[in-house]
């Protein structure tokens, strides 16, 4: 079989999707059920049904477009990744994945394979956690490993119940229909960009990922005391910001002390309260976001955090409290789906290196439920979550490829 990925199409749709932002371009922010992603939901659809492939969407707005096997009761062959875009962000992050997966089904056609387990794309509704402070939503449900009732607890920034928001987006099923079973997919593959920069800087086209790295993710409020800028002396303040400011600093030389390059956090939202020039900050309230590809390490991290954080709050008499949102096991990629992206490398000469994803994906959720794997490819300076994101034609024109091929040799 000669498979023809068509590289021009697939840059236009790349295009396409990204003028559906409400950042101007080159940023592109979409956020989960905002009119724009409802609009750029219902482009990606109608593509879908252009490739002949069937399209359904289950309760949390996860996508699926379906192109039938001759064994259509056999588990399918999955793909897929996001189209949510965080705001201010680049056009590749998820798209490639997406818009990736339908040129390799659409490849596969012309090509005339006829597959015998079907191939299913997915888009994953919600991977970003800007709307509901967690990410993976519609991978989480899927796979069962966020339950129906923590869901329902979920609100966003405005305060509307997710329940609200996804009815509001014409997603009233019901979310315990979202769950699909382990006989579901036998495999599922994620084409998607590194977000790092090790494949450019080796100069290395393709990245098989081996693990994927797991994220925990905290609330931490600060309580001090408020008051005036001028009358409150220094010795007496209990200033909720300059304990945060601490803590922060603490959060990173913990996380640099690890000892292994995986571990990372970041501290992305400091909301300071009141926020007046000459009012001391009587609250604050930080995000964390740690990871690794080992759990047991990253929670040694956050006990060394957590000590500090009792250290801080004892001398400046400020409270500090920790509120986990998620702690995620990390996962391993399955081999068959290796083997598979390493048969197409080397059938192809394409030159690939074992890596693990430091960035969580929906794969690290769908692993939990299928036999699951990744193949990255390589971007610009390795930047992500940023607008000049960038991943040139012709590498992803050559995941498509291997992504192609294997999805071939999983379904034959
Ligand atoms: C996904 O976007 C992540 O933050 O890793
Ligand atoms: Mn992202
Ligand atoms: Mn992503």
């Amino acid at each position: 079989m000669k498979l023809e990925i068509d590289q021009r199409q697939l840059v236009d749709e790349i295009e396409a999707l990204a003028t559906f932002s409400d950042a101007e371009a080159p940023a592109v922010t979409r956020v989960v059920f905002s009119d724009t992603d409802l609009k750029a939901r219902a482009w990606i659809i109608s593509r879908c049904e252009k490739a002949g492939l069937a399209v359904r969407q289950d309760a949390i707005g996860n996508i699926f477009a379906h192109w039938t096997g001759s064994d259509p009761e056999a588990p399918a062959v999955g793909t897929g990744s996001h189209i949510d875009a965080i705001p201010n962000a680049g056009k590749y992050d998820g798209v490639v994945g997406v818009l990736g997966g339908l040129e390799a089904i659409r490849a596969l056609q012309r090509a005339g394979f006829r597959p015998t387990n079907s191939i299913e794309l997915v888009m994953f509704a919600t991977e970003e956690p800007t709307r509901f402070g967690i990410g993976c939503l519609g991978s989480r449900l899927l796979s069962g490993t966020l339950s129906v009732d923590a869901a329902e607890k979920l609100s966003d920034g405005e305060g509307e119940t997710l329940d609200a928001v996804r009815k509001g987006a014409g997603f009233d099923g019901n979310l315990r229909d979202v769950k699909l079973s382990a006989e579901y997919y036998k495999a599922f593959v994620e084409l998607h960009i590194e977000q790092g920069p090790l494949l450019e800087r080796a100069r290395i086209p393709l990245g098989i990922v081996s693990r994927i790295a797991a994220p925990a993710s905290f609330w931490i409020s600060l309580e001090g005391a408020g008051g005036h800028a001028g009358g409150v002396l220094m010795p007496d303040r209990k200033d909720a910001l300059c304990a945060a400011s601490e803590l922060i600093l603490e959060i990173e030389n913990a996380a640099r002390a690890s000892g292994a390059m995986d571990t990372v956090a970041t501290i992305g939202v400091c909301q300071v309260f009141p926020g007046a020039v000459n009012s001391i900050p009587s609250r604050v309230q930080l995000t964390l976001d740690i990871r690794d590809t080992d759990r047991m390490r990253r929670d040694r991290v956050m006990q060394s955090i957590e000590r500090k954080a009792q250290e801080i709050s004892a001398k400046r008499q400020v409270s500090i409290q920790f509120e986990l949102v998620n702690a995620d096991d990390p996962a391993d990629c399955a081999a068959q789906v290796q083997t598979a992206l390493a048969d197409s490398c080397r059938r192809h000469n394409l030159k690939f290196m074992e890596m693990v994803s430091r960035a969580y994906h929906d794969s690290l959720f769908v692993s939990r439920i299928a036999p699951t794997g990744m193949l990255f490819i390589p971007c610009r300076n390795g930047y992500s979550h940023r607008p000049d994101e960038f991943a040139a034609p012709e590498d992803i024109a050559r995941g498509v490829l291997v992504l192609a091929e294997s999805m071939a040799q999983l379904s034959a």
